[in-house]
Formats: C-alpha cells, sequence, structure tokens
C-alpha cells in the first residue's frame, strides 16, 4: 500500500541553528517553504525532503509517505480503530500533492499519506560532496521511542499498514538493561521505520539519510568533526543491514544519523532477532552513554511504577481523545494545596513547614513558609517538588534509586549539578495529577520525610486532584 518514506516534519526551537547544521552535515539544499518560520532540506528531485518549522517541542511532528493507494489505507486505519481523516485544501497543497490522508500512530505522532510528490521540483544541485541514494527507495529511516510495547507499533505499521517486518534487535546497554527495537520497511530499503521501547520525553530517536556509498559517510563524518559538532555514535557497522554508518547531536537534542551500504529486503526475507547494535564501531562518549543510562532508569522506574502516560492507543479503543484543555494547575487549586497541606502538619502535631507548588513547566505557583520554619526548608520543599517535573521522578522514587543503583551515582551528582542542585532524593515531593494527566508538583519539607509526603497528599486530596508518589 505504501511505495515509499517521502518526508519527515520536526518542530524546532532554533530555526537558524537547524539551517547551520544541516547545511554542515548533509550540504542540503535549504528552500523557505510557503509557510511562516518554515523551511526544507531539499534531499534530491524525486521530492524526498525534511521540512523544520519553528516550535517549542524540538521533536518529530509528521511523519509522510507515498502511496498510490490512499482509500486502501483508509479502509485499514478505519476497520483497525485507528484516526483517518483527509487534509484540508491547504495542507494538501502545502505537501505538494493532490490528495492527503492523515491519522495518528501509536505513540501519537501524526503519519501523513500523499499521492503524489514527483511533481515537486524545487531541488537544485547542492554544493556539497556527499550523493544521496534515496529516490524509490525513500529518503532513509526514522527510528521513533515511546513507551507502546513493540507489539502496539506491529499491529499499526505492520498489521495495518502492510509494511514489511525486518528485523528484531534487543542489545543490552549496561546496568543489565536491554532495549527492543522493531525495524519495518515499505520497500527494498532495509527499514523505513524503526521504534525502540523507550521513553524519553520525545517521540523521535533520530532519522538516517542514506548516501550511495561508505566515501559519502566518510567525508560527512569529517565534515562533522572539523565544524566541531557533537558525535553521538561514530562511524560503526549496525549488524541487521550491515549499514556503515555515525550519528551526530543536533541543535534539538536528538540524533541525525549519515549512512550508506544497507543491505535490501529480497524477496524472501525473514525476520531474525538481534543482540546488539554494531558489529564494530558506533562507540559513545561518556556524555552520550550516560544519557542513555538515565533514560533507561527513568522509563524502567516509570514502568515499575506505572507513570508511564497513558498511550493513544488505548484512548482509541476507548473511542476518545483525552481533552488537551484543563491540564494547567490552577492559582486557587495549588494554594488549597499549600494551605491543605500546613493544615494537615497543623492536625498531625508536626514541626514547622515549608511548602512549594509548582506547574507542569516547574514554574512556582505558590509557596508558604509557617513561622519558625528552619531556613532551609523552601528550598528543600521547592527541590522536592521541581524534581518530579525535572527528572520525572518523584523525590521518593529519586531516594530509592540512590539506594539501589550505587553505580550510578556519579551519574546522579551530574544530574544534581545539571539541575543546579533542584534535586532532593527524600520523600516528600509528589505528583499533582488531573484525569491521569500530570498538571503539577508538590514539595513539603519540615519534619520527617515520610511525615512531609503526608502532607503533600493530604494537600492533593483537598484540591480533589490525584496523586503519584
Ligand atoms: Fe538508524
Amino acid at each position: 500500500m505504501i511505495s515509499r518514506l517521502i518526508y519527515t516534519v520536526y518542530e524546532v526551537k532554533n530555526l537558524i541553528r537547524w539551517k547551520r547544521f544541516i547545511h554542515t552535515m548533509y550540504g542540503l539544499t535549504l528552500k523557505e517553504t510557503n509557510q511562516n518560520n518554515e523551511f526544507e532540506a531539499v534531499v534530491d528531485s524525486t521530492g524526498c525532503r525534511i521540512i523544520f518549522r519553528e516550535g517549542k517541542t524540538d521533536d518529530i511532528v509528521a511523519i509522510g509517505f507515498e502511496s498510490n493507494s490512499l482509500d486502501k489505507i483508509e479502509n485499514s486505519l478505519v476497520s483497525n480503530n485507528f484516526i483517518a481523516e483527509w487534509g484540508s485544501e491547504i495542507e494538501t497543497k502545502s505537501r505538494y500533492s493532490n490528495k492527503l490522508l492523515k491519522t495518528i500512530d501509536p505513540i501519537g505522532l501524526q503519519i501523513e499519506f500523499v499521492d503524489v510528490s514527483k511533481s515537486y521540483n524545487l531541488y537544485t544541485e547542492p554544493d556539497h560532496d556527499l550523493e544521496f541514494d534515496c529516490g524509490d527507495l525513500g529518503l532513509g529511516h526514522v527510528t521513533l521511542n515511546g513507551s507502546v510495547s513493540p507489539e502496539d507499533m506491529r499491529y499499526f505499521y505492520a498489521d495495518t499498514l502492510c509494511m514489511g517486518l525486518s528485523d528484531c534487535n534487543e542489545p543490552t546497554l549496561g546496568f543489565g538493561m536491554t532495549l527492543d527495537v522493531v525495524f519495518f520497511h515499505t520497500n527494498k530499503r532495509h527499514h523505513s521505520i524503526a521504534y525502540a521501547q523507550i521513553w524519553t520525553g520525545k517521540k523521535i530517536n533520530h532519522f538516517q539519510i542514506e548516501c550511495v556509498d561508505r566515501n559519502s559517510v566518510g567525508l560527512g563524518y569529517k565534515r562533522c568533526k572539523k565544524a566541531k559538532i557533537p558525535i553521538a555514535h561514530s562511524v560503526g557497522v549496525h549488524p541487521n543491514d550491515n549499514q556503515i554508518s555515525f550519528y551526530v547531536r543536533n541543535p534539538s537534542a536528538f540524533q541525525c544519523e549519515l549512512g550508506a551500504e544497507s543491505t535490501e529486503i529480497k524477496d524472501n526475507h525473514e525476520a531474525k532477532k538481534f543482540y546488539g547494535i554494531s558489529v564494530w564501531g558506533h562507540e559513545s562518549p561518556l556524555m552520550q552513554t550516560l544519557i542513555y543510562a538515565k533514560n533507561m532508569i527513568r522509563y524502567k522506574i516509570k514502568m515499575k511504577l506505572g507513570t508511564i502516560p497513558k498511550t493513544p492507543t488505548k484512548l482509541l479503543e476507548e473511542k476518545k481523545i483525552m481533552p488537551k484543555e484543563n491540564t494547567k494547575l490552577k492559582l486557587d487549586e495549588a494554594v488549597r494545596i499549600a494551605t491543605a497541606a500546613i493544615a494537615h502538619a497543623r492536625k498531625e502535631n508536626m514541626e514547622p513547614m515549608a511548602v512549594t507548588v509548582v506547574d507542569a513547566a516547574g514554574t512556582i505557583i505558590t509557596s508558604q513558609t509557617e513561622e519558625n520554619c528552619a531556613l532551609i526548608r523552601p528550598d528543600i520543599a521547592y527541590g522536592k517538588a521541581w524534581g518530579c517535573i525535572g527528572l520525572g521522578f518523584s523525590s521518593r522514587a529519586l531516594h530509592g534509586l540512590y539506594g539501589a543503583l550505587p553505580d550510578m551515582n556519579p551519574a546522579f551528582d551530574s544530574f544534581g549539578a545539571i539541575s543546579k542542585n533542584r534535586l532532593v532524593p527524600s520523600p516528600g515531593g509528589v505528583f499533582i495529577l488531573r484525569d491521569n494527566e500530570v498538571v503539577g508538583a508538590v514539595g513539603v519539607s519540615g519534619d520527617m520525610p515520610d511525615k512531609d509526603e503526608a502532607c503533600s497528599i493530604a494537600g492533593i486530596k483537598a484540591a480533589n486532584l490525584q496523586y503519584r508518589k
């Protein structure tokens, strides 16, 4: 049903840095689109391109596939309980297409299908020494992150969109942790979509553009090193597709890969399971390894605590979408939480308390301190609340991590430094939820940690909201 991956769309905070980055790493032709604050990096004359628009998320916002069977795709989406919606005239035109169909995949990413983009004629010869190998096989590939199971992604990409399963991989990442990765193909390209089950807060893990040969990869690597673009993985070869590639960290803090010589899918292809990322190479600097470890630990803890956000698939199964409005913590609710937390402390005859309530962005909404409270307590209360939002762990979970993973203490120390000492690994910092969505956090400090936490919970309950510790 789908012929190829033709474009990807990213929302990025800094368009200027991205323009510089794309030109250095890939040397691509850049074109302003007819939308405000948006540009395209044009890869070839067949319509393969990457679209960047200004926004806050620094994440992928859409993937575009080319297909001449949009009606079939619509039927399959609807019969498998996924949304199928036709794009407006403006949206369709902006994709240089006659028809545009949209859906949402299990991680909540917009997937678009266009009937034709070959009339696209913006390509001009770039001023670089890389040669790309896109065309009929598509742009390259995109690897996504999420908390849903690989089976959920298979149900969408393989069972519903009829993509082939290329391989699975379960690499070990250290600290006894493994990662589940699945790869899907739409044509002979080994994979156009891959998915790693890890929740990092971003849907994108990395995107790749395919070059004609290893010399193009080597030249790109040399150019990135010279421009001091941070290398996330040095040159190496993957075991499943035999691709030679390297990865860099881009201005939105996810990764871009430049690769070549991927094995093509044959008619008699059988999906296999692999247990490693690389045959050789792809070494990471220490900082990158720490980022992976932090993400995995966060994910595993969230799995254990059941605090992974509810998935769009589940919501679709229930035939409803969570309302996005009403997700902000209101001032009167925050004041009620703080007042009730202190009232609880008085009722239980606890030590003088400090309470801070922050919203889902970590901004202080209200802070209350009782008379005779120790000087340092308001700062501790703020740290307990901010740490929930900043690292995604309640201060109780953080306390547990310090004890359970002593090998990670140097990493935790660095998280503390990066957060400007706003992480307090001691109970009392609790998430505030409304309808399963985190809307903020409260931190209490004054007495023993368990008592502080009891005050936080009493405050949240008094405001008719839910808590998670
Ligand atoms: Fe890749």
